[in-house]
């Protein structure tokens, strides 16, 4: 993708820096406009090495390749990181005076700006009204954060992190295909207590679901996440479970929404009775019995009373190391369950948990298996492709 990034007069310019880098380290085409001001701040040669590309600020050169409109045109995604009081306010006016206001005003392509200023001047009334003129006019703005600012103070008005810029900058770009609807992802694994201190749980982190999470998000759904045992944040509503008595009921309530994508590792089954009181050796002596119940399969219950416009997605975690035989299994269960789209994996000997990538099949009632190795979020992707393809048939 061409990225055009915009960069103005403040002491946040130097965080532009890292912003650079990680754009072109991620494979875009990095453009770097800064203003005069800003160079005050953070020097040519540097933007020039981080972007690969030449760095120009100034409207009157090369003149007859009428840049400021090829620049506009050709990017896919402009960024302004720093983003000053000026040159907020210069823009809600629709002043054009140098090489980027120009390029703000003749660019199709969507904008985002990062805020960057001392809180009195982000709190006054002038900046406040010329931001919400150009949110209105349908600019996107990443929110400036608490904390420290140029000298010794704090306050709000410091610039978002350079990867959380990149993260809100490269959703702009990303099909709306789940907007309007609702998708509940349950991750984590559930734990089963036999007393007060101890559980039978295992090994599910809540990554690949919190992954999937903020894809769908991203991808403009509202989106719950039901998380058993773990914490997360991001755009979603987050409902903590323990067992997999709250997991089911977090569900029922939920049970109109449009997908459901059943990540958690939920426990098959439950201690009959859970001693009220912890559990002493002193008393159980030499053997420790229980008695384990089945409990509900929340994901073939779903499967089954499931309306025609729902998407219901399973996970099957299998020790199974030859991929045919895996594909085999999954498509197995695929049926047993009656979802519409199940994603399977091997874990043996442990792996995937808690990891950042994986190895997944990913199966759907009526298209062929895909095989997707990558990071977490990019099955969560690929799968969310999967559920837009399911949710049209
Ligand atoms: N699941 C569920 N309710 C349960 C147990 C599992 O909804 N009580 C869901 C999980 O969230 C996951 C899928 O079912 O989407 C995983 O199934 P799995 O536990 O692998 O399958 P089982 O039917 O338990 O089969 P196996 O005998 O292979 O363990």
């Amino acid at each position: 993708m061409r990225i055009l990034v915009g960069v103005t007069g403040g002491i946040a310019a130097f965080k532009a820096v890292a912003l650079v880098r990680q754009l072109t380290e991620q494979g875009h085409d990095v453009k770097v406009v800064p203003t005069e001001n800003a160079l005050r701040f953070v020097g040519k040669a540097t933007l020039e090495a981080l972007s690969k590309n030449s760095v120009d600020s100034d409207l009157y050169t090369d003149v007859a390749d009428v840049k400021h409109i090829e620049l506009g045109q050709s990017a896919d995604l402009v960024i302004v990181a720093p983003a000053t009081a000026s040159f907020i306010a210069r823009t809600a006016a629709g002043i054009a005076d140098d090489l980027l206001s120009n390029i703000i005003l003749a660019t199709p392509a969507p904008i985002i700006i990062a805020p960057a200023m001392h809180t009195e001047m982000w709190e006054n009334a002038a900046t406040q009204a010329n931001v919400a003129t150009i949110l209105a006019r349908g600019i996107h703005m990443i929110e400036p954060t608490e904390g420290r600012l140029t000298g010794e103070d704090s306050g709000k008005g410091r610039m978002a992190e350079p990867e959380d810029i990149v993260e809100a900058a490269l959703a702009l770009t990303l099909p709306q295909d789940l907007a309007g609807k609702h998708v509940v992802v349950t991750a984590g694994g559930t734990r089963e207590p036999i007393d007060p201190v101890r559980f039978i749980g295992n090994a599910s982190s809540g990554k690949q679901g919190t992954e999937i999470a903020k894809e769908a998000a991203r991808r403009g759904a509202k989106v719950t996440l039901i998380g058993a045992n773990f914490a997360a944040t991001g755009a979603f509503e987050f409902v903590p479970v323990v067992t997999a008595q709250d997991l089911s009921n977090a569900i029922n309530a939920r049970l109109d929404a449009d997908v459901f994508i059943m990540a958690a590792a939920i426990s098959d089954y439950r201690v009959e009775v859970p001693s009220a009181t912890k559990l002493k050796k002193s008393v159980v002596g030499e053997r420790l019995e229980l008695s384990l119940v089945l409990n509900e399969d929340l994901l073939a219950r779903i499967s089954a009373k499931k309306n025609a416009g729902q998407v219901v997605v399973g996970f099957a975690a299998e020790t199974e190391t030859e991929p045919s035989r895996l594909e085999t299994l999954a498509r197995l269960k695929l049926e047993q369950k009656g979802c519409d789209i199940l994603v399977a994996n091997d874990v043996t000997g442990g792996k995937v948990f808690n990891e950042d990538t994986t190895s997944v099949l990913l199966l759907a009632k009526t298209s062929a298996t895909v095989a997707v190795t990558g990071t977490k979020r990019q099955v969560a992707n690929r799968l969310i492709d999967a559920i837009v393809l399911a949710a049209a048939q």
